[in-house]
């Protein structure tokens, strides 16, 4: 993911039949990274209905939002063995299912204790989407354009969650509320969640569609049917190259299966440590504070329901035009600036929206912001999101794609994305219960954990911009230890 990868060079060409094919594919796979984007973001219309029509605590609140999350780390992990043993299309066809499924459960859900079943059983879908989108769009990438393919992944994300933030607007406004019977006699809340079985339903064709990847099929010894999908995909002159390449690849990853990641770091090798912490950092600024429960955060501020809905949905289209100028940027100015700027932004903008909520006044959920606190709360946590957006959002999953090791990259990556989405089930599950104790503090420790990260990438992150991916990890291994933040 370099970008001496995404340099079209010698005969290839993004607009010919075969870069039109590959990015095709890719953003058939890419689905994959839209469902993971709706199927976490879409509670945030519906938690208040949830709360009030199952009379829960804000403990118990807090709980069902996260526990998908608990799935999407046991199906991150899950997804890597399974792909290699099944191929990446059953594995897609598996998360497609569990989407499916739990989209209708979701919504026909009579208690809490099923509500659960059904949000682990999303969240394992969202896990295996979160690994195997990105595994095959790598896989199925014509090396000179596999960095902008690969960020089509994230690009989804966003729009996954802008999808999902725009439905609960538009069936709460239709209804008259998320509360309100919409119709067959279903409230707003539960169609929220009956709209997944379309993105789902598109995936579970695709799955069908696709061609598998011909990495996998050439894992498996099958060189004629993998040889005849890359004709597909790269020009006849690179043909024999390609193959050679990666029968070259899977041999060295034969040799290299027992790899580790133990070391003497805390029992990891240091560089797996930098891929946790990198993750962790990215979620413990809170950005999914924002996307799952901005609706009733907005609401709590005074803000009425439509209103609430409209900020949220307009959050999240900032988010995606943000990752578009990540995107664009990674490769120009290098990733260690950009993520320095968005640590710096995210700590200014969550310290003014620790200030805006220090000035509350009320109690319980009928507290409200005087004068221009509103405002600046608002402001500040769109700036927080354009902060996150350019910067930490991608580029966490950017670095992640080019740090390890290739005899330990799937690996690596596998817990750095669980790492991942355990910190995420912390915050997620800690906001309710946070929030009702104090709005201030809760910012505030955001905003220190995003300064934090500014020091981190001080101290830990080489530049890797336009590095060949061989080099990245030998910038890792020889840095100096003595250096302090
Ligand atoms: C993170 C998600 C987050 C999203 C927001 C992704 O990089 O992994 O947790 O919801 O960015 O755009």
């Amino acid at each position: 993911m370099t970008s001496s990868d995404a340099l079209p060079t010698g005969a290839f060409k993004i607009s010919s039949p075969f870069g039109r094919r590959a990015i095709a594919l890719s953003i058939a796979a890419a689905v994959g990274g839209f469902l993971f984007g709706f199927d976490s973001s879409v509670i945030n219309g519906a938690v208040d209905s949830i709360e009030g029509t199952f009379d829960t605590s804000p403990f118990l609140t807090g709980l069902v939002v996260a526990v998908a999350l608990l799935g999407c780390a046991v199906g991150a992990l899950l997804a890597g063995t399974l792909s290699d043993k099944w191929g990446r299309l059953r594995v897609m066809l598996l998360g497609g299912v569990l989407f499916f499924v739990s989209s209708i459960g979701t919504a026909l859900t009579f208690s809490i204790p099923d509500l659960f079943v059904w949000r682990i059983l999303s969240g394992l879908g969202i896990g295996i989407a979160s690994v195997v989108a990105p595994a095959y769009i790598a896989e199925i990438a014509p090396r000179q354009i596999r960095g902008s393919l690969a960020s089509l992944q994230q690009l989804a994300i966003t729009l996954g969650i802008f999808g999902a933030l725009l439905s609960d607007a538009l069936l709460a406004n239709t209804a008259g509320g998320a509360s309100e019977t919409l119709w067959l006699g279903m409230a707003a809340w539960r169609w929220m969640f009956l709209v997944g079985v379309i993105p789902s339903a598109v995936y579970i064709i695709l799955s069908f569609t696709m061609p598998e990847s011909p990495r996998y099929l050439l894992a498996k010894g099958r060189q004629e049917d993998a040889r005849k999908i890359f004709a597909r995909l790269v020009p006849a002159v690179d043909l024999d190259q390609t193959m050679n390449d990666l029968n070259a690849a899977i041999d060295e990853d034969r040799k290299n299966r027992s790899a580790s990641l133990r070391g003497k770091a805390l029992g990891l090798q240091p560089i797996v440590w930098v891929g946790i912490i990198l993750s962790v950092f990215q979620q413990f600024v809170g950005i999914n504070v924002i996307f799952y429960y901005s609706t009733s955060l907005w609401k709590a501020v005074g803000f009425d329901e439509s209103d609430s809905l409209l900020i949220t949905v307009i959050t999240s289209m900032t988010n995606v035009v943000m990752t578009l100028v990540a995107i664009w940027l990674v490769d120009r100015v290098g990733r260690k600036p950009i993520l320095l700027t968005g640590s710096a932004l995210m700590t200014l903008s969550l310290g003014a929206m620790a200030l805006a909520f220090s000035f509350a006044e009320g109690s319980g959920t009928d507290v409200s912001l005087p004068g221009v606190w509103g405002p600046v709360a608002l402001v500040a946590a769109n700036l927080f999101v354009v902060g996150f957006a350019a910067s930490w959002g991608p580029l966490v999953w950017v670095l992640l794609g080019e740090i390890f090791p290739s005899r330990i990259r799937g690996k690596a990556l596998g817990v750095a994305a669980a790492a991942q989405w355990i910190a995420n089930f912390l915050i997620t599950m800690s906001f309710p219960v946070m929030s009702s104790w104090s709005l201030p503090l809760t910012y505030g420790m955001y905003a220190a954990f995003a300064l934090l990260s500014f020091f981190y990438v001080i101290w830990k992150i080489p530049e890797t911009k336009g590095m060949e991916l061989e080099k990245t990890e030998t910038l890792f291994v020889q840095k100096p230890k003595k250096q302090k933040a």
